[in-house]
């Protein structure tokens, strides 16, 4: 430890304590969930009016006002009216370079930040933080959300990730006359599927926010003759009458406990002629030789978020196992995407 006069030594504890300050990035997300940027760009720039259009109290609309405008988000001029500098003008919602969806408190990736404020949790217990935080889990708690939907749509947009090009390309849908896509999302998988493959039909299953979604995309697409979205919980049912029951990037919300629960379900209605394909998601960690912040910082993140960032196949076949279920073909893969087709046991 290197020697430091008393003053830097103070210095120092300051810059530590400043490091801690929870109070302005909850204040940049207050406004960014209030729209205020939104609103300034309009042309409504006293304290006064903005708290009468965003539905604020006046006094607490008016102290964060002035407290951005110190921190630079806003000009604050005399009798407390506000226009936006460079900084604030990223909070408007039709900024090229906007952040301000990525910080709505109600939105899908400001809420699951907001469960990070008890990080301390996932270092006691190595669980995820949200239900310690909120109370529920975070689908759970994010679909009795209305803005949920419309940031949904915003932060899953029309493509899929994490290598999704294998479930597409890699296995034998010429066998699959029928998909359940359970715990489908905005139904951009099953868009993707259905594209690729003309003869095949399908549904979502998902919670009512995201079916809504899905039905609208599988619309636009022009494929809502080959694809529905249905409305069903997979801890409670899902329906019959499909060749294949897909799940993509689920298990990994869920402890192993819930897993195996969800597995029964969707098994019940795959019955004994059915598929079952599990096309989860690892999230790999950047590992003990990774020193900078940028990836130190993703590895908390998302151990703090995500209920089992990660499953080997061996983990995922035993909770498939413990649901009744039988491994009948494995892969491709990739780092991030795992394939594994299952039956139910006999
Ligand atoms: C991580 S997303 C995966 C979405 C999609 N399968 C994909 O690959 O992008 C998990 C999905 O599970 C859905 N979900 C959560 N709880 C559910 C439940 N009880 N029943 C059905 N779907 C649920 C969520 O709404 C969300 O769409």
């Amino acid at each position: 430890m290197s020697v430091h006069s008393p003053s830097e030594a103070q210095e120092t504890a300051r810059r530590l304590y400043d490091m801690a300050g929870i109070l302005l990035p909850a204040a940049i997300r207050a406004a960014a969930t209030l729209c205020v940027a939104d609103r300034i760009a309009e042309g409504t720039t006293s304290a006064a009016d903005l708290a009468v259009r965003v539905r604020a109290d006046p006094d607490g609309l008016t102290l964060l006002l002035r407290y951005l405008a110190s921190a630079g988000l806003f000009h604050r001029s005399d009798h407390d009216r506000y226009t936006l500098t460079a900084l604030g003008d990223a909070l408007r919602s039709d900024s090229p370079v906007s952040v301000r969806a990525l910080l709505d408190s109600d939105g899908v990736l400001g809420r699951s930040d907001l469960g990070t404020v008890n990080v301390l949790h996932t270092v006691r217990t190595g669980r995820a933080c949200h239900e310690s935080v909120f109370g529920t889990d975070f689908w759970s708690d994010v679909q009795h959300d209305p803005a949920y939907a419309a940031s949904f749509d915003t932060f899953l947009g029309n493509g899929v990730g994490w290598d999704a090009g294998i479930v597409i390309d890699s296995y034998p849908w010429d066998t699959v006359g029928h998909v359940t896509d359970v715990g489908g999302g905005g139904g951009s998988l099953l868009i993707e599927l259905l594209h690729a493959h003309p003869h095949l039909r399908g549904r979502v299953v998902d919670l009512p926010n995201s079916v809504d979604l899905a039905r609208a995309r599988l619309v636009r697409a022009g494929l809502d003759g080959r694809g529905e979205a249905v409305v069903g919980s997979f801890f409670d049912r899902v329906p019959g009458g499909s060749d294949v029951y897909l799940l993509s990037a689920v298990l990994a919300d869920w402890t192993d406990e819930r897993a195996v629960r969800i597995l029964r379900t969707v098994a019940g209605a795959a019955g004994p002629k059915a598929r079952v394909l599990l096309a989860e998601v690892t999230m790999p960690r950047s590992g003990a030789d990774s020193h900078d912040t940028a990836s130190t910082a993703n590895d908390l993140y998302v151990a703090a978020t995500v209920t089992v960032p990660a499953r080997t196949d061996r983990q995922l076949i035993a909770i498939a196992e413990a649901a009744g279920l039988r491994l009948s073909r494995r892969g491709p893969g990739s780092a991030v995407r795992s394939l594994l087709e299952f039956t139910v046991a006999r």
